[in-house]
C-alpha cells in the first residue's frame, strides 16, 4: 500500500512547484508516484470549474456537495482512482483534498461547518491522507502572484480580505483535525525560499 500525501494552501501559495519537486525527488529514488488534483477532470469537476470561474453562481451547500461527489469519484474510480493507485503501491500526491472543502465551504459562513465535516470525514469511501502539508503564505503575496500570472480571477481569489478569511479558516480546520481526529498535518512557512521549503517537505516525507 502506497502513501497518500496531500498539499493544501491558498491559491498562489506555490503548491504546484512543490508537488513537482517532491514527485521528481521520489521518482529519482525509484518510487512510483501518481500526481493528481481536485477539482478533477470528471463531469462534476468540470461543473465545479464553471462555478470557480464565476461563469455560473451556485449555493455554498451545492458547492460542498459537488466537491464531495467529485472526491468520492476521485478516490473510488476503478481505473484511475486514488485507492487503486495506493493499492498498486504508488505514492499518491494530491493537490487539495477535503481540507479545502472544510476551509472554503465549511468556514465560509454560508453553510454549516459540522455538516461539511460529517459529509467528508464521515464517509468511509473517502480515504484519510497519511500526511497533509499546508503551505502557509501571506495572503497579500498570494494575491499578487495570482494577479501577475492569471487572466481570470476565480471565485475564491477575489480579494485579499477573502483570502485572509480562508487562511484563518484553514488554521481552525487544521488545528481541529490535528487535535480531535489525529491527522498528520505539517504547516510550512512557504514565504521562505523555494529550495528551503522543498527540503523541509522532503525531510517529513
Ligand atoms: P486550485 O488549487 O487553485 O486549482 P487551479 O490552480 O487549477 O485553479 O483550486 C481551485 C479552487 O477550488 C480553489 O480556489 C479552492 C477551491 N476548492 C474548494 O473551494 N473546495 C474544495 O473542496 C476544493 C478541492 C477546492
Amino acid at each position: 500500500m502506497g502513501k497518500f500525501i496531500v498539499f493544501e494552501g491558498l491559491d498562489g501559495s506555490g503548491k504546484s512547484s512543490q508537488i513537482e519537486i517532491l514527485s521528481e525527488t521520489l521518482r529519482s529514488r525509484g518510487e512510483s508516484v501518481y500526481v493528481t488534483a481536485e477539482p478533477t477532470d470528471s463531469v462534476t469537476g468540470k461543473y465545479l470549474r464553471q462555478i470557480l470561474s464565476q461563469s455560473i453562481e451556485k449555493d455554498m451547500h451545492l458547492q460542498a456537495a459537488l466537491f464531495l461527489a467529485d472526491r468520492i469519484e476521485h478516490v473510488t474510480d476503478p481505473q484511475n482512482g486514488i485507492k487503486k493507485y495506493l493499492d498498486d503501491g504508488y505514492t499518491v500526491i494530491c493537490d487539495r483534498y477535503y481540507y479545502s472543502s472544510l476551509a472554503y465551504q465549511g468556514k465560509s459562513g454560508k453553510c454549516d461547518f459540522d455538516w461539511v465535516l460529517e459529509l467528508n470525514l464521515g464517509c468511509d469511501k473517502i480515504l484519510k491522507p497519511d500526511i497533509c502539508f499546508f503551505l502557509d503564505v501571506n495572503p497579500k503575496s498570494c494575491k499578487n502572484r495570482i494577479d501577475r500570472t492569471r487572466d481570470n480571477v476565480e471565485l475564491y481569489e477575489k480579494s485579499v480580505e477573502l483570502m485572509d478569511n480562508t487562511r484563518r479558516g484553514f488554521a481552525e480546520v487544521l488545528s481541529l483535525l490535528k487535535k480531535e481526529y489525529g491527522h498528520n498535518i505539517v504547516c510550512i512557512d512557504a514565504n521562505d525560499d523555494i529550495d528551503n521549503i522543498s527540503k523541509e517537505i522532503i525531510k517529513h516525507v
